[in-house]
């Protein structure tokens, strides 16, 4: 009983979804504070939550998971040096770039988007990266900044030398760099959030989302769209380009980089409240772009949008019934929320297609989106038996290891997506335009 309420309490203050993490890791986490405050009984725990706001962050900290390093998917940091030298800097070149990145955790991502806006050719006078977390003792590490190994897991080790100094403590960070950083202690799970800040170029919003429950993610993805400048670039993680089908974030997927930019065409149909786009998810490798594409005219009412697609009737679809590929219509049917159609249809067409890497890939986020994590890491699996060097399923299957606290298999799984993309890791600008 008591557990349920700190679940819930978990999940008014900072948004945490239970099922993302389990309720064995939150529970881990109470007996783990509790045995730190000398505590046996639960309820008691509770009545010192109730009044304590150390302990509140001293649980947080315990239940949140601060996994990071250096140049993450290192193809988001070269699709911002592409966007800046190719985009940004001819337009504002005596600007000031305004980067977020939230979460920051323990530092390494916005270290990591200082180096490379530095190796673009950037002023660091030219840059201003706010980095926010929830967690104070993740603030003070990044701040400090002394990292270990572990946070130059699977790159390119070439900025290591470059931009740290090795110490008894570990690898320090050059001043140069730290200075660009401005550390924040905040709750992105607050409506409020940053709410008096100038508007961001740039915002990075990595393995957050995930996390939440579903009315945060919601409330979150509103904060994003507040906090971009109009066409202002998004990057999320892997695992969550998914949550943003409906919004006015127009994903402009970039060889794996998962970057949606805010639409300012997308922003003035959601203000008259016309639906006149459609969205389409694409997995595939060879599909890079997931559009919204603007309906004939006569199209342009909501309705006749979802009717095209046939996907909003309550009616179930039949798989006759549809001309087209049946997989778009169960991205379309994830789109709108209609996930257990999704699952289905998709079986269905793995029924026919049983060599189909696409459908166990697209069946696998279905089953991530609807917390289904053991499911689909045997969809991913199934999509890397019938296609091993397919690094979006790779990916997946990692990101969900990851998130499910198995570290070791998830290294593995990083360490083979590494071994894939070593000659491709540092894209040069060129290759984007
Ligand atoms: C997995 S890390 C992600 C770090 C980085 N963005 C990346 O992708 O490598 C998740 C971080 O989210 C932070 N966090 C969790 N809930 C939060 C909230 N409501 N507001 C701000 N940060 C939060 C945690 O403290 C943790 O450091």
């Amino acid at each position: 009983m008591a557990q349920s309420v700190i679940e819930a309490l978990l999940k008014s203050k900072i948004g945490l979804d239970a099922n993302s993490i389990g309720a064995e890791a939150i529970a881990s986490a109470i007996y783990q504070r509790m045995a730190d405050c000398g505590i046996t009984d639960i309820a008691n725990y509770l009545g010192k939550l109730q009044v304590s706001s150390h302990e509140w962050e001293a649980l947080i900290d315990s239940v949140i998971v601060p996994e990071t390093w250096f140049f993450r998917e290192p193809e988001s940091f070269a699709f911002l040096k592409h966007y800046v030298l190719s985009e940004w800097l001819p337009k504002n070149p005596q600007g000031v770039l305004r980067v977020l990145s939230v979460p920051c955790a323990t530092g390494e991502e916005p270290y990591s988007i200082a180096i490379a806006l530095l190796e673009a050719g950037l002023n660091p006078t030219n840059i201003h990266i706010d980095a926010v977390d929830i967690s104070n003792k993740c603030l003070v590490k990044a701040q400090r900044a002394i990292y270990h190994q572990y946070s130059f897991r699977s790159n390119s080790r070439s900025f290591q030398e470059s931009y740290f100094q090795p110490t008894e403590a570990g690898y320090h960070l050059c001043e140069q760099v730290r200075c660009m950083v401005n550390f924040l202690n905040d709750n992105f799970a607050d409506p409020a959030f940053l709410a008096d800040t100038p508007l961001y170029d740039v915002v990075f919003c990595r393995n957050l989302l995930i996390y939440f429950d579903l009315t945060t993610k919601e409330r979150t993805i509103q904060t994003l769209e507040r906090l971009l400048s109009p066409e202002g670039l998004l990057f999320v993680g892997h695992a969550e380009a998914w949550l943003l089908f409906k919004t006015q974030l127009v994903s402009v997927r970039q060889h794996s980089a998962v970057v949606h930019r805010k639409s300012k065409a997308a922003e003035n149909v959601r203000k008259n409240h016309h639906q006149s786009s459609e969205t389409r998810l694409h997995t595939s490798n060879n599909i890079d772009v997931l559009s919204r594409r603007q309906l004939p005219k006569k199209n342009h009412s909501k309705f006749a949008a979802q009717e095209r697609l046939n996907v909003t009737s309550q009616k179930p679809i039949s798989p006759k019934d549809l001309k087209v590929n049946l997989l778009e219509t169960v991205r379309a049917l994830a789109d709108r929320g209609r996930l257990n159609e999704a699952v289905k249809l998709c079986n269905d067409y793995l029924n026919q297609n049983q060599v189909s890497t696409e459908g166990y890939l697209l069946l696998g986020q279905v089953q991530q989106a609807m917390s289904e994590n053991e499911r689909a890491a045997q969809s991913f699996q199934k999509a890397i038996y019938l296609q091993p060097t397919h690094q979006e399923a790779l990916t997946h299957l990692a990101l969900l290891k990851e998130h499910q606290g198995d570290v070791d298999n998830a290294n593995l799984l990083w360490q083979r997506i590494h071994r894939l993309t070593k000659d491709i890791a540092v894209i040069s600008p060129v290759q984007y335009t």
